[in-house]
């Protein structure tokens, strides 16, 4: 299988989202990562389900959303009902992961468990029943342009063998300062997704199909 990408439209130009969607799509993205924050889980503020609405008429593509809100149950219906594919949770964000991703799989979603730096790759064990994506943050979550966090690679490690020993497809995404430097550690680790924000929407629009290829083609050669 090869690695799916999806650009963080965080790094996009919110002046016109919608055009930044289509450009990536028809750029070659995979999915389109989409970064929910509330200025209280993250410090830092971004779009809400109303947003994604608007957004979804300007593609085909799956909307990956990135929780990172507390408290999280609450909104994701409003996230499911927006356009939401795949809704992806942390588990300090409420006091029940299991709950937040039973609710995620009844409202007919792919569900994601996403992993802050310091959190440990165990948590999934517990929930890999009902997860269909895990998302490794390589950074700390709240901003786009971090620099990459090498300890991550040994969790991704560890975190393809729970996946593999489950014996379900999961998807297993790496954010954060990915770029053409960190993806062939993190596919070589055992990543099946990138999450790229700075590294594709970067240059001109016309340069968004090469920076995608470029990632894609080092995933490729790591692998
Ligand atoms: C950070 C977000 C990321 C961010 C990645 O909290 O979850 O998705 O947009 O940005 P880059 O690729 O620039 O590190
Ligand atoms: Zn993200």
């Amino acid at each position: 299988m090869s690695v799916l990408v999806s650009p963080s439209i965080l790094a996009a130009d919110f002046a016109e989202l919608g055009a930044e969607l289509r450009r990536v799509d028809a750029a070659g993205a995979d999915m389109i990562h989409v970064d929910i924050m509330d200025g209280h889980f993250v410090p830092n503020l971004t779009i809400g389900p109303a947003v994604i609405k608007a957004l979804r008429p300007h593609t085909a593509k799956p909307f990956d959303v990135h929780l990172m809100i507390s408290p999280v149950d609450l909104f994701i219906p409003a996230f499911a009902e927006a356009g939401a594919d795949i809704i992806t949770v942390h588990p300090e964000a409420g006091p029940h992961l299991h709950r937040s991703l039973q609710l995620i799989k009844s409202l007919g979603k792919r569900a994601g468990v996403a992993l802050n730096p310091a959190t440990p790759a165990e948590v999934v064990r517990e929930v890999i029943d009902l997860a269909d994506l895990v998302l490794v943050m390589s950074v700390n979550p709240g901003f786009g342009g971090q620099k990459f966090i090498q300890s991550q690679l040994q969790k991704i490690r560890t975190l393809r063998g729970i996946i593999d020993g489950s014996g379900r497809e999961i998807i297993l995404e790496v954010d954060g300062g990915v770029n053409a430097d960190t993806a062939p550690g993190v596919i070589a680790a055992g990543a099946t997704a990138l999450v790229a924000g700075s590294a594709v929407f970067t240059g001109a629009p016309e340069d968004y199909a090469e920076n995608i290829a470029v990632l894609r083609q080092k995933a490729v050669g790591a692998k």
